[in-house]
């Protein structure tokens, strides 16, 4: 897929060649000083609820310290200088074993949210998986993507027909596949958003793929109108529930711009009653496959028989997550889960890696354990916050960039070379 020189040595080229004319990179262009720029670019509010985990946070820090205990060992004189860092997923060619994870609320970041990350991820042809918990309706960011990649991220909501109509709507506006988020069925316990008492639903963000869908509309005007809310707030007008289905529609800004008006606190009092079903269970999952001809992966899968047992219930893929850090504090790291995850799960479906992710030997080092393809979260929300789509542009071109350079430096002329014997444990 890449020219001779590769998107490692085009990305230098082009970062070294702008410094003789004083041009430095939008973004800093490693992960650490990356994330320190935006905290203290960013307000209080949207960076702890980004970089926040949960509980002590062990789990992000096990993440973290898993891909400290593999060393790659890269071997010489092997003609690395054409490589193909292209892999196949579900029938489409990648240009690399990436994938931008759902990442809910973006508007904390920057207005734009995930307008300019659906921008950004189809100009390099990396898929962008839509959060469940977007700023911007699934259908607003795939007009922008021409037939560029993307999946769609599915919370099982209480509330079948709206489930449904998710998934209809992803189908409708492109989408390759699902991914069906187990490990959120609550929130986890999050101090540093619980000491700033701020869930950015219950202030309207982040639930524009609700305030646009037409189940979610009626169970607001539902809600609106039930007895119990009609004692304390005026019924509803006509006019109303069109300001709502006008202020879903609005962006860039806060979608429910004023909370006291009947209709957008319904909106947020509906989004809270139904976004999951913590009662979800195995036997859910043939409702979900008979409702759409769509790939379905399952994330948050961390044990190896229930990655045997999504196969044995018709799943197409599991994606080892942790959902970074964010769910279960003290939880194995997503990258001690994945050899026993891929051994059980063979070749009879693609195995995704999810949390912790930072870098492009990160990715080479999940890829050689076994990941078809991994997902890259928290650093292009970073690049947002920064400088809008050109940040999430250079956030990924970066690691896509690193991925291709340490490719070819450990010896390897493609993904497909990547395996086990790459990396060794160290203590
Ligand atoms: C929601 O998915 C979150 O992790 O905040």
């Amino acid at each position: 897929m890449d020219s001779a020189a590769g998107t490692g040595r085009r990305r230098q080229d082009e970062v070294y060649r702008a410094g003789v004319y004083g041009r430095r990179p939008r973004v800093p262009t490693a992960a650490r000083a990356l994330q320190r720029r935006a905290k203290a670019h960013l307000t209080n509010r949207a960076y702890a609820y980004v970089a926040g985990g949960a509980g002590g946070e062990a789990t992000q820090r096990a993440n973290r310290a898993a891909f400290d205990r593999w060393a790659v060992v890269p071997r010489v004189l092997r003609d690395a200088s054409v490589r193909d860092t292209s892999v196949e997923l579900f029938g489409r060619r990648l240009p690399a074993p990436l994938l931008l994870a759902p990442v809910g609320a973006l508007e904390l970041v920057h207005p734009e949210a995930d307008l300019a990350v659906a921008r950004a991820a189809a100009g390099l042809g990396v898929p962008m998986v839509f959060s469940n918990q977007a700023s911007v309706s699934m259908e607003r960011c795939a007009a922008e993507m021409g037939d560029a990649p993307r999946w769609f991220q599915l919370y099982w909501s209480t509330s079948d027909e709206l489930v449904a109509s998710l998934v209809a709507r992803a189908e409708a506006c492109g989408c390759d596949a699902l991914v069906v988020t187990l490990d959120t069925t609550m929130l986890g316990w999050r101090p540093r958003d619980l000491d700033l008492g701020h869930l950015p639903f219950a202030l309207g963000k982040g639930i524009a793929q609700y305030t646009s869908d037409p189940v979610f509309r009626r169970l607001v005007e539902q809600r609106a109108s039930a007895p119990a809310a009609r004692d304390r707030q005026p019924r509803p007008t006509a006019a109303a529930v069109r300001a709502l289905v006008r202020m879903a529609r609005a962006w860039p800004g806060p979608l429910l711009d004023n909370l006291r008006s009947p209709l957008p606190r319904a909106a947020v009092e509906t989004f809270l009653a139904i976004y999951s079903r913590p009662s979800i269970t195995w036997a859910d999952l043939a409702w979900l496959r008979e409702r759409t001809r769509l790939p379905i992966l399952l994330k948050g899968v961390l044990h190896p028989d229930d990655a045997r047992r999504a196969l044995d219930e018709g799943v197409d893929g599991v994606v080892v997550s942790t959902h970074g850090g964010r769910q279960v504090d003290r939880s194995i790291a997503a990258l001690d889960a994945l050899p026993d995850v891929v051994a059980a799960v063979g070749d009879r479906a693609p195995v995704l890696l999810d949390s912790g992710v930072r870098s492009g030997a990160d990715v080479l080092t999940a890829v050689a354990l076994g990941a078809r393809a991994v997902l890259l979260g928290r650093p292009f929300a970073w690049g947002l916050g920064l400088a809008g789509e050109a940040g999430v542009r250079q956030v990924v071109a970066d690691v896509l960039a690193e991925f291709d350079l340490s490719l070819g430096l450990t010896g390897h002329a493609s993904v497909g070379q990547l395996g086990p014997e790459a990396l060794r444990r160290v203590p």
